[in-house]
């Protein structure tokens, strides 16, 4: 992303919420798409491009959404059951509010288009987080939480892969359907330190999946439904790809942004068994502790990654000159565990390809089982200030399924968003959060504001973590049945956030709830 000049002398962006035209392959017909608009876009590009920041360096980003309609890419797909999409959903804590809207005695028509963009992973104050009633509409009706348009990022944190897409309440899934999400990567001394693969041999792949209609457009359902799945892979917007690769190594930041599907990612090889090892380094925040091989004949054998989990890695092509290497994909979808029985792709288990050029090979950059990396940042859990017990509940409301999130000291079988803030961590603090999912299946759990770590799971959630999770996180799989307990500091900013399930059907229907950094005792 370019960006715009410099404000009080941090790089200052202006990126639009506009629509575009996206071509995601040949023989589909061109697709209507919101997308992110830098200065140099004619339109909404999906997906939005790289934003780019440095470690401790400051970026002043200004989001607009003037560009878009006041009907929804998606409107026959706008379902006002789901929270957050009438007044009469606001009305109880914020009474003036909703005052200007035609329900409630007012003028105003209540906007059907509403965005806000958060930038997933970043430490940041709450009136620049994106929150879910951040929100704006073209018309220019703010969201009763709206605080300002040009948002600060102080990037002080470790190098990671991060991204930024759309979270506003109620109608989440369909603006990120749309089109509305983008990497945002910080870079920082300890990539450069540890000589990693860079240029054109470090490549972001953004994982998703999509339907489409005869005529190119995007296809979902009109009624809401918990859970959607699309029947065709999109990477970075292009329709089960072919990547044509130099035999040499490369970079990847793998990031899952669709609404629910999970992925486990493992390589197939066209022409006989043999498959480059996957190299983990990195995961949501930061680098691992340890480098995780990857693939047949290693203790792990695919990478997972739930809704919004992103994995840094190291792929070494060059001894697969002229090989044809397919990105499979085991997960079962709704994805129950790592050890289920409908682990079978859920009817995508191809997602793209890596044609690797028939060319005189590169000798690798680094050696990935030698490298020494910074590790994660770690929490003491002696320091323990509090320990919370939280829960994955499902409900029937207002005629939808519906998740909820248990919060200790609430009401039996989860809280609305609605309801009062009862988790209130202590600025500067360590916590422990316990939560059991007390659903089927597995989701995938998020916290603004901090980085956490996974110290246990399983059935009483004394299991250790996965290898591939063990480094800095802001999501975590939860899977069914099971306790996951994770430590995190909340040491930089008070006021509100939130916390809630990334898979975006569940987000939007009330599977979201606030918390509050406060300063002081609560
Ligand atoms: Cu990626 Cu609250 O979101
Ligand atoms: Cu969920």
């Amino acid at each position: 992303m370019e960006s715009t000049g410099s404000r009080k002398g941090a790089p200052y962006y202006h990126i639009e919420m506009a629509p575009g035209t996206h071509e995601h392959h040949p023989d589909i017909p061109d697709t209507p798409i919101w997308g992110y608009k830098g200065p140099n876009d004619d339109e909404g590009k999906y997906p939005g491009k790289t934003i780019e920041a440095t470690q401790n360096q400051r970026l002043k980003v200004e989001f607009s959404n003037d560009p878009l309609p006041e009907t929804h890419l998606l409107t026959d797909s706008v379902d006002t059951a789901v929270h957050g999409t009438k007044p009469e959903d606001y009305e109880d804590r914020y009474p003036d509010w909703v005052s200007q809207f035609e329900a409630f005695g007012g003028t105003f028509a209540f906007p059907e288009v509403r965005t806000v963009t958060h930038a997933h992973g970043v430490h940041v104050e709450s009136a620049s987080d994106g929150l879910p009633e951040q929100w704006q509409s073209p018309g220019g009706i703010e969201g009763p939480q709206f605080q300002k348009a040009v948002y600060d990022y102080p990037n002080r944190q470790s190098p990671a892969t991060l991204w930024y897409h759309d979270h506003a309440l109620g109608i989440t899934r369909l603006n990120v359907y749309a089109g509305l999400a983008g990497f945002y990567l910080i870079r920082g001394r300890s990539d450069r330190r540890l000589g990693l693969p860079s240029g054109d041999q470090e490549i972001p792949l953004l994982f998703q999946d999509r339907m489409f209609h005869e005529n190119g457009r995007y296809k979902y359902p009109a009624e809401f439904a918990p859970e959607f799945a699309g029947d065709v892979s999109v990477v970075n917007g292009k329709a089960w790809p072919t990547f044509v690769v130099q035999p040499r190594q490369y970079r990847f930041r793998l990031l899952n942004g669709s609404n629910g599907r999970f992925f486990d990612i493992s390589l197939e090889n066209e022409n006989d068994g043999e498959v480059p090892t996957i190299y983990q380094i990195g995961t949501d925040l930061g680098f691992l502790q340890d480098v995780v091989p990857i693939g047949s004949g290693q203790d792990t054998t695919s990478l997972l990654l739930g809704p919004a989990e992103r994995a840094d890695v190291i792929v070494d092509f060059s001894e697969y000159a002229g090989d044809t290497l397919t990105v499979k994909n085991d997960a079962g979808f709704p994805f129950v565990s790592p050890d289920a029985d409908n682990n079978d792709g859920g009817g995508l288990p191809e997602l793209a390809q890596f044609r690797v050029a028939d060319t005189d090979p590169e000798t690798p950059v680094v050696d990935p089982t030698t490298l020494k990396l910074p590790g994660p940042e770690t929490f003491r859990e002696e320091a323990t200030k509090t320990t919370r017990q939280m829960s994955l509940e499902t409900t029937t409301l207002n005629g939808l399924d519906t998740h909820l999130l248990g919060e200790e000291g609430g009401r039996a079988g989860g809280e609305h968003w609605n309801d009062p803030v009862l988790t209130k961590p202590q600025i500067g603090t360590t916590e422990v959060w316990e939560i059991t999912n007390n659903t089927p299946d597995s989701h995938p759990i998020h916290l603004h504001l901090v980085d956490f770590q996974v110290i246990g799971r399983g059935p009483d959630g004394t299991e250790p973590p996965e290898p591939t999770e063990r480094g800095n996180k802001d999501t975590v799989n939860v899977y069914g049945g099971e306790t996951v307990r994770i430590i995190s500091r909340f040491g930089e900013f008070s006021g509100r956030y939130v916390w809630h399930c990334h898979i975006l059907e569940h987000e939007d229907q009330e599977m979201m709830r606030p918390y509050e950094v406060i300063q002081g005792n609560s």
